[in-house]
Order: structure tokens, then sequence, then C-alpha cells
């Protein structure tokens, strides 16, 4: 593996899996591996779980970490092609690049949509650059597209505690107060659907997710009968994708809170969110609280998926 951005890098999933829980029985197994190799964490945006779980991810590895916040300290960066650059952005980022790309050996990118342009956003222009340009082997802490490495630690919880060979499982639209990107949905979508594994999206009109991303998913506007049976439920927000609404807020109807009335119509269905999450606007205390939320142990495997991801960038280049 060269680089990791999307479901598609990761091949047999099955593989990938068996990969996560072997290093789960023993996180230290690898621990010489990344001797003298250094990870530089680059973050355009805000993050605590990213942050953390990537730096631990490393350390079990052996590797010496660097992290830069783009947004506190360095330069600000132009990342527009032939500008003038008499602004207030002393540095393009095609030469910010290659130099950061020349102090490491590995480079994590987070780099969120900005939702100026659809077309901007859905090329990846940021992360893309970082392939391109820096030399190094590149992975995705959450890009504006897609975010794998949560939608990898999504699916080693799902096969933790799931009950059933095929479990159903529900990604359902929630309301939020501010609007958000579309890569965690995109990419649960896509590493769901990869699983093979029954998957209903549920959201209100006006929400549909690009349909590269949704696959053969059923699309259930009534969020009620998207919930009869379901064995896993997962809550996320998401700012509309058709233009000519892109990255705008279409609802904020809390009858689409997760609640315990909700719950109560699956079948024992554990209750899962990537965090940060907004309490009783995505889902209520008393669901987060209770005994079938399995939140916290989905952020604790964010090391896992992070390890094996970085085990194979340092194992294949
Ligand atoms: N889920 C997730 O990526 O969390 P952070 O934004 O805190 O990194």
């Amino acid at each position: 593996m060269r680089n990791f951005t999307s479901v598609h890098d990761i091949g047999n999933i099955d593989a990938a899996l068996k990969e996560a829980f072997d290093l789960k029985k023993d996180v230290f197994k690898y621990s010489d591996l990344g001797k003298n190799r250094t990870l530089l964490a680059i973050f355009f945006n805000s993050s605590l779980r990213t942050r953390l779980s990537t730096q631990k991810a490393a350390l079990n590895l052996g590797m010496n970490v660097i992290v830069l916040d783009m947004n506190q300290g360095a330069w600000k960066l132009e990342t527009g092609q032939g500008v003038i650059m008499d602004g207030d952005k002393p540095e393009h980022i095609l030469e910010a690049i290659p130099v950061m790309g020349s102090y490491c050996d590995i480079i994590g990118v987070r780099s969120f949509a900005q939702f100026e342009s659809r077309q901007d956003d859905y090329e990846e222009k940021i992360l893309n650059q970082f392939i391109r340009y820096s030399g190094k082997p590149v992975f995705s802490m959450e890009a504006a597209t897609r975010h794998p490495l949560q939608s990898f630690a999504d699916l080693i919880t799902i096969e933790e505690y799931k009950k059933t060979a095929r479990p159903k499982i529900v990604m359902t639209w929630a309301p939020h107060p501010r609007a958000l990107p579309q890569a965690v949905p995109n990419s649960f979508a896509e590493w769901i659907n990869a699983s093979g594994y029954e998957f209903v999206i549920s959201h209100p009109e006006g929400y549909e997710l690009d349909s590269r991303f949704v696959g053969d998913a059923k699309i259930e506007y009534n969020q009620d009968k998207a919930f009869e049976g379901a064995n896993f439920i997962y809550a996320k927000n998401w700012a509309a994708y058709a233009e000519p609404d892109y990255g705008r807020i279409l609802s904020r109807d809390r009858a689409w809170t997760v609640d315990a009335r909700k719950m109560a119509l699956t079948d024992n269905a554990c209750f899962m969110h990537c965090l940060p999450v907004r309490r009783n606007m995505i889902v209520t205390d008393e669901v987060i609280e209770s005994p079938q939320s399995i939140v916290i142990p989905e952020a604790a495997n964010r090391v896992i998926s992070a390890q094996v991801v970085l085990k194979r960038l340092l194992t294949d280049n």
C-alpha cells in the first residue's frame, strides 16, 4: 500500500479485519517496525480522536511523531495556482508540501471540505497535492469526501459486537446546528457496502448522498421504518450534497434525533457515532448513556485501524 485514502486501498476486507484483531491482541508486537522513522501528522482542522489515536498507533509501532496544526503557528498557505501572492498567505502549498515531506517518512493529512465548490471538495485537492508533491506515503486522517480510518474502526467495532452473521446496519441522518461535510457518511457507506452486510440509509428528502458512495444501500425516508429490526444504528449529520443546495442545512428537525422510543423499534441495536456528538440533537442523553451505546469502544478502535494502516505503510515503503 503506497497511500491510504479509501476502502479501495485496504484490499481484502476480511484480511484487514484479521490483521486488526491480531494487532489488538498485542499492540506492541511490531514495536520495532517504525524505529528511526517519523510520522508527520498535519491538521488543517480540529481533532481529538484522530490526533491522539494516530499518535498512539505510531508510538506502538516505535515511530517518532511530529504533529503540525496548520492554524496554530504555521504560515497561512496559498493553495490556488497562478495566484499573485499579495494577500495574507505568505507561503504556497507547492513549496510547503515537499518541505514537509523532507522531514518525515509518512504523512497523515486532515483537510475537511470547504463547502465553497462541490467540484473542488470532491476532487480532494489538498489531499491529492500531498500525494503528488510530498514524495512520501500519505494517509487520510479525514479528507473532504472520506474518513477511512474512522470507517475501518467502525467496521472493526461492528465485527466485535455483531450477534448475527449478516447484521442489519442503519445509518441515519440526525439534526445538527452547523453544516457538516459528507466525509463520514460517504466513507461509512463505502466500507459497509464492501462488507456485504444489509445496509439502510435513512434521511429526510434532500439529503441524498453521492450515489457512488450509496451503492446498493436501501434508502428509507421513514426513520421509524428504517429502525425496525436493526442491529446497529449509526447516527450522523451531514449537509446537503445535491446541487444547488451543496453544503447547506435543509432541516434541523429534532424529530430525527435518535431517542429511546426509536431504539425500541430495533432488534436491541447497538448505537454508534464517530464523535464528537451533539447530545440531544443527534442522540438523547438516555440513548448515548445506555448499555446499547458502543461509542467509547468504537473510538478506542481508532488506535487499531490507524495501527494496521501505519504498519502496512511502513512495511510496503
Ligand atoms: N471521529 C473523529 O475523527 O474525531 P476527531 O474529529 O476528534 O478526530
